[in-house]
Parts: C-alpha cells; structure tokens; sequence
C-alpha cells in the first residue's frame, strides 16, 4: 500500500479528558463502516479485475486488513483520502505469504480471512495485539476444519496461530452455535472456494453484508427461511465468477452511535450525521433509543450499492430506562457501551440481556462497562450475560480514571459521558480508537464537545 496513510506507532498509552463544556451543534460525516470496508477489501481481492472503493475506512483494523492483502499478493492502493483500487486475483488466486498476518485489534479482520484462506492451498501465519491473541477462534476453526483446512493454535484456539488451506475445499452444512456474523462470513467465505452449495444456518439473523456484496459482485446467495423453527439458512453457489465492482462504504452506524448519543446527552444539542448505513440488521439501537425517547429523525437518502444510507438528525432528549431483550442483541452487539452511558443518564432501571458474547469482544466488555460506570457512581450490576444499570435522570458524578483496556469502544462511550458527568472523566488510553474512528477526538471537538490530552 504505497500511499497508505502514514502509520505512526502509538509511543504508550495516550490518556484522554472528557469535560462539561458547551453543547454539540452542527452536521458531521462519521468513517466509513468497519465492516463493509474489511469485506470490501477482501471481496475486491477475489474477484477478477480492479475493484475500486470510495470512503473506505481508513483506521487501523481495516489498514490491518489491506496489509494482510498484500502479503497474499493483492495490489492494493490509495488514490485518495478513502479512495482505494484493489487489482483482484480471482478466487483460489492468493499466493503464500513470506511473513506472518498481523490482524492488530482486529477480530473481523483475522476471523473473516480464516475463510478466505481456507480454500487456499498453503500455509499462513496470523497473529494480533494482545485483545485480540487472547479471542476465542474456534469458532471459526471448527467449521473450517469441516471444509478441509488445518490449524495449530495456542491453547483454547488463541493466535498466534498457523493454517494450511484446503487443496479440495468440501461445501458445509454449518449451524451457527452463536449468531455471529463473522463466523457465517468465513464459512461463506471459504464455500467460495468449494464446488457445490455451502449453507450457514443462523440461530436469528446477524449482519448481512458479506451477501449484499457477494450479490453485488455475481455470486449467487440465497437465504431460505423456515430450515427450522425462527432460523433462516443462507446458501451460496460454490465457484462462482466475482466480478471487480464499484463500492461507496456508508458511513459507519456504529460509529455515528457516539456523536448521537452524546447529543442526546448534553442539553440544547442539535447534530445531523450524514450519510449512514442504516441495514435493518444494525438498527437495534435506534429502536432503543426510540423506547428511550430520544428524538431521532431519519432522512432516508437512499442506497450506496446494497446498503441502505440516511441522514440522522439527532436532538438532546430526556431519556428514561430501557428493558433490551435478548433477540435485539444481534442487531446492536456494538453498541452496548454507549447504550449503558445513555443508560446511566437515564431516568429509571435499564436492563440488557442475553450478552454473553461481551465477554470475548475487543475487552471483556460486560466487566469494562460495569467497571467504568462504578468508577462514575452510577449503580450498576454485572450480571453473567447482562447489565442491570440505575439511572436517576441525571448526568452521574463522574471523576473517574478508566480502564480502557485495548478496546475503543469503551474509550469512547466513557469520553461521551464524560461530556455531561459533574467531574470529568479520564480514559487511561484513547489510542485504540484509532482501530475504528481515527478522527473521533476532532469530529467531536469540532461538534462542540471538550475531550482533550490528560
Ligand atoms: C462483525 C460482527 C460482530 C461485531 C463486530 C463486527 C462483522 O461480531 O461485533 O464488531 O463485521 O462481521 P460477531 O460476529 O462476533 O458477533
């Protein structure tokens, strides 16, 4: 990636305040989504010919993401701030990388291109940052074994790790054991690779970008519904022809959650975020916040490729509790740290279920939140797979030093909170931000927001 933005190592940790300042007003443009821009990227890769991509995310997952690329012999390029060209090499077309695959923070990232490599026959190496060698990867590895690839893992499947990808690579049958959208993206991922029909049986439906691009670019992905009782099966056509497309990225939902939220919170905001995706398989939170009521309008401005984009405008609001039932959980997974600062504002109880799978995200983030939001005084209880948080329908104490734990999310739901809290709050390292939302201190300042260097 010869013009890839330069990458400065962070040098240490870089701590980051949060204080009580003015309110956020104006119209801002969040980065690209993460996930589209990982399976961007690599769908580009596999298809024949140039595929370019507009505002693809620039921040360090996804770069993660291109690097691992071009170690497997993709030309991948910037031409300009979020313009990328990828020269595809066709399916089964990736050559043996000479070094290892650093997937850095990044779990869609190693996750997804453990199905990319399966169906190719040779031997890879990968590994991440400290978050991310201590994930859960068998996940993945099981049902990637069932296509043929072998792995040798640290204990409990963790990276670093090494895979030899299938020569014959055998279409599943696979039944998803947690809704995971990265999980059925690697086994679609390596049915490209098979001959005949690769089918991922979901337990209730996770991201669906990996078919809207796989459609986009010629395979053919239907989704059954009915195999059983609430489950839908998605089954691919092995082998097809990916043809190189065009891709605009929208503008990432879960990103725009902290701007929005941080809107809602502090009073007399008025803040429009332009041009966000808003598939119905990551709107869980606008629901919530509608139980919350949070005055949200939508400005449906289309679609970019398959995914649906709008203008969210966004005004400060009282909120009150909010009960999130389990089957939500999918359709918001990444948005639980800063539901629970808007929470903790909240007049009432809050309760979250069925959240097991925070427990093994960048942080274990059931602990971060309840953690974090204890240091703020707010009343909080970690239960095993959820959070029951008080709210007293004012901004809490705040004041406190928080763990951020390798996990950007966390950083930035807590400067959000921050904003509105009586004493600020100081995140021990804002420099994991940068994985997701690498302008996030700027794009807030520039709202209004005070979040500074400590
Ligand atoms: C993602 C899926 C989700 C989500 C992650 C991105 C994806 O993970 O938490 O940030 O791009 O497929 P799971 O598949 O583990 O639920």
């Amino acid at each position: 990636m010869p013009h890839a933005p330069a990458v400065t190592e962070p040098a240490g940790p870089a701590p980051l305040r949060a204080k009580r300042g003015s309110r956020l007003v104006g119209e801002a443009t969040v980065p690209g989504d993460k996930s589209i821009s990982h399976r961007a990227l690599m769908i580009g890769a596999l298809a024949v010919g140039e595929t370019r991509i507009e505002g693809l995310l620039e921040g360090e997952d996804v770069l993660n993401t291109g690097r691992a690329l071009e170690k497997l012999g993709v030309e991948v390029g910037r031409t300009g701030p979020g313009a990328w060209r990828v020269h595809g090499v066709g399916i089964g077309g990736l050559t043996e990388p000479s070094d290892v695959l650093d997937f850095g923070n990044a779990g869609t990232g190693a996750r997804l291109m453990m199905g990319v490599l399966a169906g190719h026959a040779f031997t890879s190496i990968m590994t991440g940052d400290a978050s991310l060698r201590r994930r859960p990867m068998n996940r993945v590895i099981e049902p990637l074994r069932e296509v043929g690839a072998r792995f040798v893992t640290r204990e409990g499947g963790r990276l670093p790790l090494a895979m030899v990808g299938a020569a014959n690579p055998i279409p599943i049958r696979y039944r998803l054991p947690v809704a995971s959208a990265q999980v059925k993206s690697a086994v679609l991922f390596a049915g490209l690779s098979a001959p005949g029909e690769t089918i991922v049986i979901e337990p209730e439906p996770s991201r669906d970008h990996t078919e809207l691009m796989l459609r986009h670019f010629g395979a053919r992905v239907e989704v059954r519904a009915g195999e059983g009782k609430g489950e839908h099966a998605i089954v691919l056509g092995g082998q097809p022809e990916l043809e190189a497309r065009h891709i605009r990225v929208p503008g990432d939902i879960s990103s725009a959650a902290f701007p929005l939220a941080a809107a809602l919170l502090v009073p007399g905001s008025e803040v429009t975020l332009r041009n966000v995706g808003i598939n119905p398989l990551r709107t869980g939170l606008l629901d919530t916040l509608g139980e919350m009521g949070a005055t949200i309008s939508m400005e449906t401005s289309g679609r970019t490729g398959a995914e649906p984009v709008a203008d969210l405008r966004v005004r400060a609001s009282a909120l009150k509790g909010v009960h999130v039932p389990a089957e939500r959980a999918p359709r918001m997974i990444d948005e639980y740290p800063i539901l629970a600062a808007l929470a903790a504002c909240a007049e009432g109880t809050s309760r979250f279920d069925g959240l097991a799978e925070l427990r093994v995200k960048e942080s274990d983030r059931l602990a971060a939140i309840a953690n974090g939001l204890k240091a703020c005084g707010v009343a909080v209880e970690e239960l095993k797979d959820g959070l029951i948080i008080e709210g007293r329908g004012r901004p809490p104490a705040g004041g406190g030093m928080i763990e951020a734990k390798l996990d950007h999310r966390i950083a930035m739901a807590f400067l959000v909170l921050g904003l509105v809290t009586v004493q600020p709050v100081v995140v021990d390292d804002g420099s994991p931000i940068a994985t997701s939302f690498p302008d996030f201190v700027l794009l807030m300042t520039r709202l209004g927001a005070s979040i500074e260097p400590a």
